[in-house]
């Protein structure tokens, strides 16, 4: 079975914008997207807000028919109770959200995600019926020593060790070097295409292929207008995760155009 992989251009905020500048990238986006260049069955547009933003966009989406898609930063492992100042998987589902970013490299360091909690974070997405980003890459260190491919392997089995094959093929993976997160270092194609087969290769090899071939694999680190049609030309490459880049309206939608027109879907 050949199933066809949309890409998808996926913008983290990360702490940027309230509210009301939220609101006005979303117009500004689905404005500058609707014109004749772009074919939203070529590429999925999504964004990140934080929370404090995700009801200004979704009333936005919903109200407007717009055509982007939008998920959230993380998610509490939980589902209720006595956790000051974390949001559930439900709560994220009510307000129309389709993924949540996990294990971005942010939130390992600053706080105390390590791989169980980050299972239990995939576990908590996929049982509230959205589609977990799941983060991983190496750091410098792993690449000084030649081990960033199995690092990034690892870290994908770490989490599907105990997921179902239908589980597994709702993940999408955005392979992101840590070093090239925000440094202007952007992986060169080959390395991205590199670490992205051996994802996938891995997938099959545990998974099958249809599973492996429905993941969609992104990369992220330091993506612009200007490396974005390289990177996307790769065969394992059906997107990006962007975070500086994709505070810029106009520079997003070229990237989403870019990936839009050079490719087919996979
Ligand atoms: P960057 O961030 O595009 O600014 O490198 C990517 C990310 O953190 O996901």
């Amino acid at each position: 079975m050949t199933v066809r992989r949309i890409p998808l251009v996926a913008g983290n905020w990360k702490m940027n914008f309230d509210h009301l500048e939220a609101t006005y990238f979303v117009q500004k986006l689905a404005w500058l997207l609707r014109d004749a260049h772009f074919d939203f069955k070529r590429c999925e547009v999504a964004l990140f807000p934080s929370f404090t933003s995700l009801r200004s966009v979704q009333v936005l989406v919903e109200a407007d028919r717009l055509r982007v898609t939008y998920g959230a930063q993380s998610v509490s492992v939980t589902t209720q109770g006595a956790f000051t100042g974390d949001v559930s998987a439900d709560m994220i589902a009510h307000l129309g959200c389709s993924y949540v970013i996990v294990g971005h490299s942010e939130r390992r360091k600053y706080h105390p995600e390590d791989d169980a909690n980050i299972v239990d974070q995939v576990r908590a997405v996929l049982a509230a019926g959205m589609q977990p980003i799941l983060c991983v890459g190496e750091s410098f260190e792993e690449r000084r020593q030649g081990i960033e491919l199995d690092f990034a392997v690892g870290q994908v089995r770490d989490v599907t060790r105990d997921l179902s094959d239908e589980e597994t093929s709702k993940l999408i993976v955005a392979y992101e070097p840590v070093w090239a997160i925000g440094t202007g270092m952007v992986a060169t194609p080959q390395s991205a295409q590199e670490a992205s087969c051996a994802i996938r290769e891995d997938l099959r090899e545990t998974f099958g292929a249809d599973v492996a071939d429905a993941v969609r694999i992104l990369y992220g680190g330091s993506v612009t207008s200007k490396n974005a049609a390289e990177l996307i030309s790769q065969p394992d490459v059906d997107g990006f995760l962007i975070g500086g880049a994709a505070l810029d309206v106009d520079e997003l939608a070229k990237i989403a155009r870019l990936v839009s027109k050079s490719t087919q879907g996979r």
